[in-house]
């Protein structure tokens, strides 16, 4: 039986995010430049966001640049962005064609003005799709993301539009950038680092959490499937004992 008839449709994560690590890794293994590596992994995001727009997964969230990233050698932030700003131009139509709505989460204000620009038109005119929602996390960090929210809390305390009683778990939820998708059911990250390099660390509680070897550029939908019938094979408990669950 082939791996995607394995998949029970019931039963899917409703929210799977991914850490597409190992890009560069590739491209050295080929004798390449690393930018190769990003240009080749853009293949691998249209793979996943097909394979799981046809499922039926309703929110996808990719990690595509940490707050840490800025850190790395200029030409290849300025490729980075670039391939930012191609991919949107040239992704619109599969987003429209599989009535996909994009979404990005981040300090979105440092990314250049060609790229903020392009990203805020395909969220524009991806606004009104409704069967999956694809986020993208750009300039993304997830320390960064706590501070800039308990400072919009704090504010409104101070302004009195909040008291410090209420807050819970849903006005924290509704301050994140994530304010508009559900907790992740599915953390996947290529390249066999095993860490969370500072993504979704509020969003990710409880998680079920997949790390594979394989270098993003040479992931495809069959590895995104490896991975669900992984996560369905799983029991996530929330604290509760197996019993409960039955
Ligand atoms: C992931 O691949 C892409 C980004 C972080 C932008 P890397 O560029 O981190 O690839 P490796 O980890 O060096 O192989
Ligand atoms: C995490 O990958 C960020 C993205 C995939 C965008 P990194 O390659 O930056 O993570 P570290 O530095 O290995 O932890
Ligand atoms: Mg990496």
């Amino acid at each position: 039986m082939d791996l995607k008839e394995q998949i029970i449709l019931k039963r899917l994560p409703n929210h799977v995010a991914i850490i597409m690590d190992g890009n560069g890794r590739w491209a050295k293994q080929k004798g390449l430049v690393r930018v190769m590596g990003h240009e080749s992994g853009t293949k691998s995001v249209r793979q996943v966001v097909e394979a799981s727009a046809e499922l039926g997964i309703k929110h996808l969230t990719l990690y595509a640049f940490s707050t840490e990233n800025w850190k790395r050698p200029k030409i290849e932030v300025q490729t980075l962005m670039k391939l930012l700003v191609k991919s949107l131009k040239k992704e619109i139509k599969t987003l429209q064609d599989n009535n996909i709505k994009l979404s990005a989460i981040g300090c979105l204000n440092d990314l250049p003005k060609k790229a903020r620009e392009e990203l805020s038109e395909v969220i524009e005119k991806t606004k009104d799709n409704s069967h999956m929602t694809l986020t993208l996390a750009l300039s993304y960090g997830s320390r960064e993301e706590l501070i800039n929210t308990i400072k919009n809390i704090a504010t409104n305390v101070k302004n009195n539009i909040i008291s410090v009683e209420s807050i819970d778990e849903s006005i924290i939820n509704k301050h994140l950038y994530t304010q508009n998708l559900p907790d992740v059911d599915l953390l996947i990250r290529t390249s066999g680092e095993q860490r969370i390099s500072n993504f979704l660390l509020w969003q990710i509680a409880y998680a079920e959490l997949y790390f594979t070897d394989i270098l993003w550029p040479d992931f495809t939908k069959e590895d995104l499937y490896e991975a669900l019938i992984n996560y369905q094979n799983r029991e996530r408990r929330f604290g509760k004992t197996s019993e409960q669950l039955s």
